[in-house]
């Protein structure tokens, strides 16, 4: 006990974790309030996964066809199907053209129309007048918006001079006898130090848990970290059954290929060459949702119109846009058709799969971004001292179901929401450090301790790799009861393996062996929050399609085969019970009226 006393301590108001799209907008909120703010990141912050967002941030500035605030509002309700709360989506969608002009006013670098306002081009699901046809909403540099973005922030946050403790990997949740979060313990990877940060405040920003699949478009630092910190510190995962598959990952290589291909004009084509949306979605085609289009495409696969020699897949065509357009609106998928499908995108057609891409899960917060948990007849109580913003969190904008666009919206619409209310409650209650608890780094050191003191056991990545096969066969575009049952005692096998896990290099400097096997106590939680959350789901809901659920759009009870009597409803899932409950989504908005359910077609 107590073996907290021999380690370093550093103080800070505010400790970020993690350094993209919405760590940063929220530590620059604070940074420029004058607090002492220190965000902490596994690499160089604009190496952080929101570099790799492509196509655009979502708002309805109407610079290039009619758009407002409630159109926004209503596709993405429609595109959550349902399950996404309205109030926060409300907030989200006026919010937007907001931090889009402010990013504009910070530098950001976006293309421009002749009259000198941002390029906006179409997305699948946004859409004006409720549904009638596509509209131009995602504000685009290129197709290297999230890079963009990234690169403006992390200019500002030197400016306003935030610490940022780069190559540093937070580890565990620091809470006292109240429950309070009062700060974080990390590993400085450098020098294989471990270290607590207090903190009045912990603002969780970790992104999301995509490396929990085989394929996918994430990169390989997104292993649920926070969800892992999270969870271990008895905070329950929301909806975490939720994955989005983005419908163009390179067949093979998992590369995202932008969805700002379709919204210039490239189509989906099958092995006949037939334009197969215009069957599935008359008035949306290849811009329909990501759930939808993943489905249609996974459809023709599965009745033989898939290409190639095993016809496993479908194409994407972009040769008729011209090499003028593709060079100037999607340079960086000109280069990964080349670098990862060995295709010329201005001559032929590129291979293409449903890749996981994007969990809309996480931890629960309500819009200020404070992490709020059930406790009585509150289902929304905040944790004090804990926040979480961006993909690791919940609030819930994107319900079952995100719109391409509405994730780097999210980002900076909550970061900056976050900076917001904790700059206002820290005026409003000047507040001192909370004591630290004498065993506050006791657990963090024990789960190293184990590490260190391994003999035998199995390598992190070989207990990982079986984590990420299990997921994409029992927890995929299409779902079984049978799959998802089986999915479940086969993680609950694999937990008990990574408490086995050993590390044979015991080394100090930059030893990525331990990284990974910490890594895998994060990927583990937001597995198991996944296979167990999805199980429980009797019904079909947006990205949630069990083929033992499927029904028609005519079906009068359960069309599509959503269950709304029984499943409106959000999942939380414990790690220490492995045990979930469910809370009610909020069908009520700030100041209009609520969008209620009906069934989704495009
Ligand atoms: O397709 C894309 O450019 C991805 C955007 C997003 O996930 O929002």
């Amino acid at each position: 006990m107590a073996q907290t006393n021999n380690i370093s301590k550093r103080k800070f108001d505010v400790v970020i974790v993690g350094a993209g799209g919405s760590g940063m907008r929220a530590s620059l909120q604070l940074a420029k309030a004058g607090l002492n703010v220190a965000v902490l990141s596994k690499v160089f912050p604009t190496r952080s996964h929101t570099v790799a967002a492509q196509g655009g941030i979502g708002a309805s500035l109407g610079n290039m066809s009619e758009d407002n605030w409630h159109y926004h509002f209503y596709d993405t309700i429609k595109g959550s199907d349902w399950l996404g709360d309205q109030d926060a989506i409300e907030f989200m969608c006026r919010e937007a053209p907001k931090v889009v002009y402010e990013l504009e006013h910070f530098g950001m670098p976006f293309d421009r129309n002749a009259d000198g306002t941002i390029y906006q081009r179409p997305f699948g699901g946004h859409t004006a007048n409720y549904g009638e046809k596509p509209v131009q909403r995602a504000c685009a540099a290129a197709d290297r918006t999230g890079h963009a973005l990234l690169h403006t922030l992390y200019q500002q946050n030197v400016r306003a001079r935030t610490n940022f403790f780069v190559e540093w990997m937070a580890l565990d949740l620091i809470r006292d006898a109240d429950g309070d979060v009062v700060g974080v313990t990390a590993l400085e990877l450098e020098t294989g130090d471990i270290h607590v940060l207090e903190a009045k405040i912990v603002l969780l920003a970790t992104g999301g848990a995509g490396r929990i699949f085989q394929a996918s478009t994430n990169a390989f630092i997104n292993t649920g970290d926070g969800l892992g910190m999270a969870a271990r510190a008895g905070i329950p995962l929301q909806d975490m059954e939720f994955w989005q598959f983005h419908p163009t990952g390179v067949a093979g290589a998992g590369v995202l290929l932008t969805e700002g291909c379709r919204g210039e004009g490239a189509i989906l084509r099958n092995a006949n060459g037939e334009r197969f949306m215009e069957r599935y979605a008359p008035t949306l085609k290849d811009l329909a949702p990501r759930d939808f289009v993943s489905r249609c495409m996974d459809q023709e696969i599965k009745e033989g119109r898939g290409c190639g020699p095993n016809k496993d897949y479908v194409v994407l065509d972009m040769t008729h846009l011209g090499a003028e357009t593709i060079l100037k609106r999607l340079p960086s998928v000109f280069e990964i058709g080349h670098n990862f499908a060995n295709v010329d995108i201005t001559k032929e057609p590129i291979p293409v799969v449903p890749t996981i891409h994007y969990q809309m899960g996480g931890i629960p917060t309500n819009i200020h971004g404070q992490v709020s948990v059930p406790k009585g007849d509150d289902h929304r109580s905040p944790i004090p001292g804990l926040y979480a913003v961006g993909e690791c969190s919940c609030v819930s904008v994107h319900g079952a179901n995100r719109l391409g666009t509405n994730s780097l919206l999210d980002l900076v619409v909550f970061g900056r929401a976050a900076g917001n209310h904790i700059v206002e409650s820290l005026k409003n209650e000047p507040k001192a450090h909370k004591p630290l608890p004498a065993d506050a780094a006791d657990k963090t050191l024990a789960r190293l301790a184990r590490l260190e003191s391994s003999t035998s056991g199995e390598y992190a990545q070989t207990v990982a790799n079986d984590l990420r096969a299990c997921m994409q066969s029992h927890a995929g575009v299409f779902r079984t009861q049978a799959l998802m049952d089986e999915g479940v005692t086969r993680i609950a096998e694999i937990r008990e393996r990574v408490k086995n896990v050993t590390l044979k290099d015991k080394s100090k400097v930059w030893n990525t062996a331990r990284m990974e096997a910490l890594e895998v106590d994060n990927l583990i939680e937001a597995a198991q929050a996944t296979m167990v959350s999805a199980a429980a789901r009797k019904e079909c809901r947006g990205a949630h399609t069990v083929n033992d659920y499927e029904r028609g759009a005519d079906d009068a009870e359960f069309p599509l085969g959503r269950n709304d009597k029984e499943w409106l409803k959000h999942t939380l899932w414990d790690s220490a019970s492995n045990g979930l409950s469910y809370k009610p989504v909020n069908l009520k908005p700030l100041t209009v009226d609520s969008v209620p359910p009906k069934v989704r077609t495009f």
